[in-house]
C-alpha cells in the first residue's frame, strides 16, 4: 500500500474531522500517504477535469490547507463538520459522470478509499466502487443512528446531546409559563435521536415513527390525558418530543410536524375541557408552542464519545487495509469495534428503503423503548 483516499459523504455531523484525524495519522504512522476527496464523488469528477492534482490533496498530521482552516489535525478534530466537504446526495446523472469519477479514481492511484457515509451515501459509493473495481471500506455516519449492523454511528452521541441540551434549556421558559413545548427532532425516518435525546432532556412525551407512525386523533387525545395528568399532579408544564418522521393525520409525511402537533395538543385540550370532566377542567388554558431543533442537531463540538468512536473507527478501516479486507464497513457491536460485509449491509439498506425505516429501536434498542414506556 502507498497511498489510500478518503471521503465524507451525505449530510455532515459532528466527529467526521476526528475520523480523518485517526485515519491519516494511522496510514502515515504505515508509510501511507492519505489523499482527501473533496464533496466526496464531485472530488472524482474534479480531479479527472484536472482541478486537482494528487499532491494537492495530500492530507498530512498538519493539517489541509483550506483558506481559513490551516490547523493541524489535532486541533481540526474538535471541529465539527468535514474539512473535506460533503454531498447531501452523491451527484452524477447518467453514464458520462460516472464514467468522469471511475476515471478520476484511477488518477488518483488510489491503493484504497475509506469512505465515511450514511445508508444512502455508503449505497451510492458502494455501486460506484463494484464498477471501479475499488477496494473499498466504509466507516459510517449519520446523526440518524440507522445504519444497519452497527449500534453506534459516528455523529449520534454528540446531535443526543444537542437534543438533551435544547430539553434543558427549554424546561425553564416552559416551567416560567407554564406551557406545553413540543420539539421537533431530525431522524429522517428514524426515531433513535428522538428516543435517546428526549429520555435524556427528560421529555413527558417521544413520538418516534417506529411506535407512532402517525398523528392520529387517539394519539393527540391520548398525549393530552398524559399533559392533564401532569397538570392534576402540579406538574404544568410539559415537554413533548417528536420525530420528523412521524406523519400527519392522514398518514402522510408531514412538512413542520411539530408545528402541527403544538396546534392539535391546543386544540384538543380546550375540547376535552368542555366534556366538562373533572380531570380535564383547567386543560383550556393549556399553551403550546413548537420548535424545530433543525440542523443545530447536526453541529456542535464532537462528544468525547464520538471522538472515541471516531478514533477507534478510523484505525480499524486503516487496520484492514493494511489485511486486505476490503469491501468491509466498520461497525460498533458489543463493545467492540469489528467488521460486516458490505455487500450484506448495503442489500439490508436496500431492502429497509423499500420496507420503511430500520433498523428499529423497536428491535435494536428495546431497553430505551422500556425506558420510554415507563
Ligand atoms: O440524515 C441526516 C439528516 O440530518 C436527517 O436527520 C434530516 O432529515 C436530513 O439529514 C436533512 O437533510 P438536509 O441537510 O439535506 O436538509
Amino acid at each position: 500500500i502507498q497511498r489510500i483516499g478518503i471521503l465524507t459523504s451525505g449530510g455532515d455531523c459532528p466527529g467526521l474531522n476526528a475520523v480523518i484525524r485517526a485515519v491519516v495519522k494511522c496510514a502515515n504512522r504505515r508509510g501511507w500517504d492519505v489523499i482527501g476527496i473533496p464533496y466526496s464523488t464531485d472530488g472524482f469528477m474534479q480531479v479527472a477535469d484536472g482541478q486537482y492534482e494528487p499532491e494537492n490533496l495530500l492530507l498530512t498530521d498538519h493539517g489541509y490547507d483550506i483558506p481559513g482552516i490551516l490547523q493541524g489535525l489535532d486541533v481540526l478534530q474538535f471541529l465539527s463538520g468535514t474539512i473535506l466537504g460533503s454531498l447531501s446526495k452523491s451527484r452524477f446523472d447518467g453514464p458520462d459522470q460516472v464514467s468522469k469519477i471511475l476515471a478520476g479514481y484511477e488518477k488518483l492511484n488510489l491503493d484504497a478509499l475509506i469512505a465515511i457515509g450514511g445508508d444512502g451515501s455508503l449505497d451510492i459509493i458502494y455501486d460506484l466502487a463494484q464498477r471501479g473495481g475499488w477496494n473499498l471500506i466504509g466507516i459510517p455516519k449519520t446523526i440518524d443512528n440507522d445504519v444497519p449492523f452497527t449500534e453506534k454511528s459516528i455523529g449520534f452521541n454528540t446531535a443526543v446531546q444537542t437534543v438533551n441540551s435544547a430539553l434543558y434549556d427549554l424546561t425553564f421558559t416552559a416551567a416560567s409559563h407554564d406551557r406545553v413545548m413540543v420539539v421537533e427532532v431530525m431522524g429522517r425516518d428514524a426515531g433513535h435521536l428522538a428516543l435517546h435525546g428526549g429520555i435524556a432532556g427528560g421529555a413527558d412525551v417521544i413520538l418516534i415513527p417506529e411506535l407512532v407512525p402517525d398523528l392520529s386523533p387517539l394519539v393527540v387525545t391520548q398525549i393530552c390525558q398524559h399533559i392533564a395528568d401532569l397538570r392534576q399532579r402540579g406538574r404544568k408544564f410539559a415537554l413533548v418530543v417528536v420525530a420528523e418522521g412521524v406523519h400527519g393525520e392522514d398518514g402522510k409525511p408531514k412538512h413542520l410536524i411539530g408545528e402541527s402537533l403544538a396546534t392539535a395538543i391546543a386544540d384538543r385540550s380546550r375540547t376535552l375541557c368542555q366534556t366538562g370532566d373533572t380531570a380535564y377542567c383547567d386543560m383550556d388554558r393549556v399553551e403550546t408552542r413548537a420548535m424545530v431543533l433543525g440542523h443545530i442537531q447536526r453541529s456542535g463540538i464532537p462528544t468525547a464519545s464520538d471522538r472515541l468512536l471516531a478514533s477507534a473507527f478510523g484505525r480499524k478501516a486503516v487496520d484492514l487495509i493494511a489485511e486486505g479486507r476490503y469491501n468491509r464497513l466498520v461497525v460498533w457491536e458489543a463493545g467492540r469495534v469489528r467488521s460486516k460485509d458490505l455487500s450484506d449491509v448495503i442489500a439490508t439498506v436496500r431492502e429497509c428503503h423499500l420496507r420503511g425505516t430500520c433498523p428499529s429501536p423497536v428491535e435494536t434498542d428495546s431497553t430505551m423503548v422500556k425506558v420510554a414506556r415507563s
